[in-house]
């Protein structure tokens, strides 16, 4: 299948044309989020073709820069027929992003959101369009965990996480979804509206995010989904898509209000207290250390507790590998060196002042967690983007150029 990928890029070699909707406006619009889905695309246009014929659909291709010149295939399908969009996004990165502002770059009154890579079955495209109108539904949902629909040979440990994933996201969600982690349904645009300033638009899950994010609960109808298999390229689901799964509903569990990255650095804070207090006891109790002593000691045990838990968790997201954890922890020394002087500081004073030893160790920790929190997310863990995922040198690409040519 992947040597047929540069004659694909042909256009002329596609069977179907989409039904032409005369100039007027799409009433469908399909959005399909890609990274590094080069291959898949000439495919999923193909196939579209087929099962929309007689709908006015568009379709719009949200692509993160792909270093395998997705966006390239796409335009010169695009150049070919009219209904087919690209949107580009420059240094963004995100599933759920991509598919909110493809919406957003529609006028049809009903969107769609798709796999591009053909495990989505797109022939239940038109049932689900009839459903919506007909039924008056907001949203119509293609589920793998109903009668008739399944996930294919997915392995165990796949099927595991995944049955895990479904339970937590129940606990956020108001309905009753039998497959709150699918990616592929359809929906009405004002119920779309009504969710769409309260989206968290992290990470993955899209359509958990819209209702959780719904002011009202969705009027919902589910159709059978048989997942297929990925023919080309390979899944950006990993660690880091559950971590922000994870973040996604503690964020909805939470509320707006609070970012779940600021309750989780104060959790950790919490913890670095504890870490200081019981470093500081042992020092100035049992080793019977001068108090400034100790409460440098106990500082710096706990500044680089917290720096690692951090990094483990809290900005899992600009995690710090190699030798990128030894400069962003003499970073996190750098910035916060005020903190722990104001904390040490601080501290000795009210000791000097006869204060409870404890209350004054409580004291300066305190100043420098402060300290932390602010300094460390500017520069520290200084937000940059994730490392696009690799991929095969693109040899089919060389006839790019000619395909685009015509
Ligand atoms: N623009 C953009 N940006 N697209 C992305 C990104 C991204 O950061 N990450 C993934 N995609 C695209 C892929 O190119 C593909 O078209 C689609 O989103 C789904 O990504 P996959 O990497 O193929 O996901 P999966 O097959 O492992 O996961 C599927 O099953 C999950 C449930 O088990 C998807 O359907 C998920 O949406 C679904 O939740
Ligand atoms: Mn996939």
């Amino acid at each position: 299948m992947t040597s047929a990928a540069p004659l694909s890029l042909h256009p002329t070699s596609w069977s179907v044309r989409p039904a032409d909707f005369a100039g007027g406006a799409p009433e469908l619009a399909v959005i399909i989020p890609t990274l590094n889905e080069r291959d898949n695309v000439p495919l999923v246009v193909e196939r579209l073709n087929r099962a929309l014929a007689g709908i006015a659909w568009e379709a719009i291709f949200v692509d993160d820069d792909s270093p395998d010149g997705t966006a390239d295939v796409v335009r010169a399908a695009a150049r070919r027929q009219g209904n087919i969009r690209c949107l580009q996004r420059l240094g963004r990165r995100g599933l759920a992003s991509a598919c909110i502002e493809g919406v957003l770059a529609s006028v049809a009154p009903y969107a769609a959101v798709m796999d591009g890579d053909l495990q989505h079955d797109e022939s239940l495209l038109p049932a689900m369009l009839s459903k919506l109108k007909t039924e008056g539904l907001d949203i119509v949902v293609a589920s793998r965990h109903i009668e008739d629909g399944g996930v294919g040979d997915w392995q165990r440990s796949r099927i595991m996480i995944s049955d895990i994933a479904t339970r937590l996201g129940r606990l956020v969600v108001k309905a009753d979804l039998s497959d709150p982690m699918s990616g592929f349904f359809m929906i009405r645009r004002e119920a779309f509206a009504l969710a769409m300033r309260s989206l968290s638009g992290q990470g993955f899950k899209i359509l958990l995010d819209l209702f959780a994010s719904a002011p009202r609960p969705f009027a919902f109808a589910e159709v059978p989904l048989q997942f297929r298999q990925r023919l080309h390229g390979e899944s950006k689901l990993d660690a880091m898509a559950a971590w922000e799964y994870l973040m996604l509903l503690l964020q909805k569990l939470v509320g707006p209000a609070v970012p779940v990255r600021f309750l989780l650095f104060a959790m950790i804070g919490a913890l670095g207290v504890g870490t200081h207090m019981l470093t500081l006891w042992f020092a100035t109790r049992v080793l019977l250390a001068a108090f400034a002593l100790g409460q440098a000691a106990a500082t710096w045990v706990a500044m680089t507790g917290n720096f690692l838990l951090n990094n483990l968790f809290t900005y899992r997201d600009r995690r710090l590998r190699g030798w990128r954890v030894l400069t962003g922890l003499i970073s996190f020394y750098a910035v916060c060196g005020a903190g722990a002087a104001a904390n040490v500081g601080v501290a000795s004073y009210l000791n000097g002042d006869h204060q409870a030893w404890w209350l004054a160790g409580l004291a300066g920790a305190a100043v420098s967690v402060v300290w932390n929190y602010a300094m460390s997310s500017i520069f520290t863990w200084t937000p940059r983007l994730p490392p696009q995922p690799a991929v095969a040198a693109p040899a089919a690409l060389s006839d790019t150029p000619a395909a685009l040519s015509q």
